[in-house]
């Protein structure tokens, strides 16, 4: 069974989350804002997208519309730390497709000066988890991430990847 892990991350989060779950699986990690990869070499792709203002990147929307022989999905997003379903309700459900598998991982708020965000995206997400009442540190680098969840997801795609 050949898998392949594509990601589009725009803070890294769910780059870091691939190249995990692609260890474990001993599959190909692309990232597929500087790659196109043939999808039809693989039995499963197994999809990763960071969420920003709702919503996945443009070259994810057009990569979800090849044909797979096997689609999983998970996101990285604030939500999934709060409520993981309602996450899963908001960024995965609407796009519509049937996926083998999907997932949603806590985020990380990087607020140290190796930030990949800048100052009005550490502004949002201030305002944002300050109306939640998530606990951040604002000088550090906050990952909410439950890699139990995370490994519980590689679980599953092992026994459907059989
Ligand atoms: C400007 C900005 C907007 C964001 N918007 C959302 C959002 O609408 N919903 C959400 O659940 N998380 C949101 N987040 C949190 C990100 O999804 C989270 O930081 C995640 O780890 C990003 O994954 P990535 O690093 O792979 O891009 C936002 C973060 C930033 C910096």
């Amino acid at each position: 069974m050949k898998i392949l892990i594509a990601h589009a991350s725009r803070y890294g989060n769910c780059e870091e989350v691939s190249k995990y779950i692609a260890k474990k699986l001993k599959a190909d990690v692309i990232n597929i804002e500087k790659e196109n990869p043939n999808v039809e070499n693989y039995d499963l792709v197994v999809f990763g997208a960071g969420i920003k203002i709702g919503r996945i990147t443009k070259k994810s929307r057009k990569f979800l519309e090849n044909d797979f022989k096997n689609i999983a999905i998970f996101v990285t997003c604030g939500e999934a730390y709060r409520d993981e379903k309602k996450a899963i309700s908001e960024y995965i459900d609407p796009i519509g497709k049937k996926f083998i598998a999907k997932a949603a991982f806590g985020p990380v708020f990087d607020f140290t000066k190796n930030s990949k965000m800048n100052f009005i995206e550490k502004f949002i997400v201030r305002k944002i988890n300050e109306k939640e009442g998530t606990p951040l540190d604002y000088s550090k680098y906050n990952d909410l991430r439950d890699w139990k969840k995370i490994d519980n997801f590689i679980s599953n795609l092992k026994k459907v990847s059989i």
